[in-house]
């Protein structure tokens, strides 16, 4: 599959994303922390920060992979985290670590579609995101599945990578990321599942828009935080 076959919303795009995840579980921590740096953890840290979490909060987190956001939630407060992911595989990786450090009680793996979230309305604290939203196939319909499980007042955060637009280290990063990383990528997996990461980045609705599309479905509040020279953008936003 060439990355121009590669459909970028709508249904068509689920069932290959999720393919794509199944396929990679096994590599994606070590790619996803060695092609970042290691700065995607702070980055992690900061997306949850901004949620103020209190001891006792339900959160959740939609497309949580390998569960890398719920153990890190752990840190701030003594949480109760479900993930949830549609990759099947991800969680597999994800429930290993959760034993291995002694998680089980406090964070739960439900396989499931972040469009259709299986939760009762107005019943989590809080919600993260990190690295899903540009992969749903619809970006409206997840957002309005947000807004209806969390309570009232309850705050959003969505960690998503976006296009840094100095003029220096803009086309710096957009050569990287559309050549290094993909080659890169490509020595330890298949080099499509590292050009899908430029083009999907490439497709995410501009900050402003985002932002739009969150204040649309209701939410208030709505900011926008660069980090590291815009290579990845924090939303955080209150129901
Ligand atoms: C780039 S990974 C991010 C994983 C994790 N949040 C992290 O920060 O490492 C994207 C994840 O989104 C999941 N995903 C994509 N679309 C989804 C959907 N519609 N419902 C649930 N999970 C989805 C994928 O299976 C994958 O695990």
């Amino acid at each position: 599959m060439t990355d121009q076959q590669f459909i970028h919303s709508g249904a068509e795009k689920k069932p290959r994303v999720q393919a794509m995840f199944n396929r990679i579980a096994g590599r994606y921590d070590f790619l996803n922390h060695a092609l970042s740096l290691g700065i995607d953890i702070l980055w992690r840290k900061k997306t949850l920060k901004s949620l103020r979490l209190k001891d006792g909060d339900r959160l959740l987190d939609v497309a949580t992979g390998t569960a890398d956001m719920g153990l890190l939630a752990l840190d701030i407060a003594k949480v109760d985290v479900l993930g949830l992911d549609f990759a099947y595989e991800m969680l597999v990786y994800g429930s290993k670590k959760l034993v291995k450090k002694s998680a089980t009680d406090r964070i739960h793996l439900v396989q499931g579609d972040a469009e259709r979230i299986p939760l009762q309305s107005e019943t989590m604290d809080a919600i993260t995101i990190a690295y899903g939203m540009r992969n749903v196939g619809d970006i409206d319909q997840t957002l309005s599945e947000f807004y209806r499980t969390l309570r009232p007042g309850g705050r959003v955060a969505v960690l998503e990578f976006s296009l840094p637009s100095g003029r220096i280290f803009g086309p710096l990063f957009n050569f990287y990321f559309r050549k290094i990383l993909p080659f890169f990528g490509g020595l330890f997996s298949n080099k499509t599942d590292y050009t899908y990461l430029p083009e999907s980045v490439r497709h995410f609705p501009s900050r402003g828009d985002f932002m739009d599309l969150m204040r649309a479905e209701g939410f208030i509040g709505v900011e926008c935080y660069d980090l590291t020279l815009g290579i990845s953008s924090i939303f955080i936003a209150t129901k």
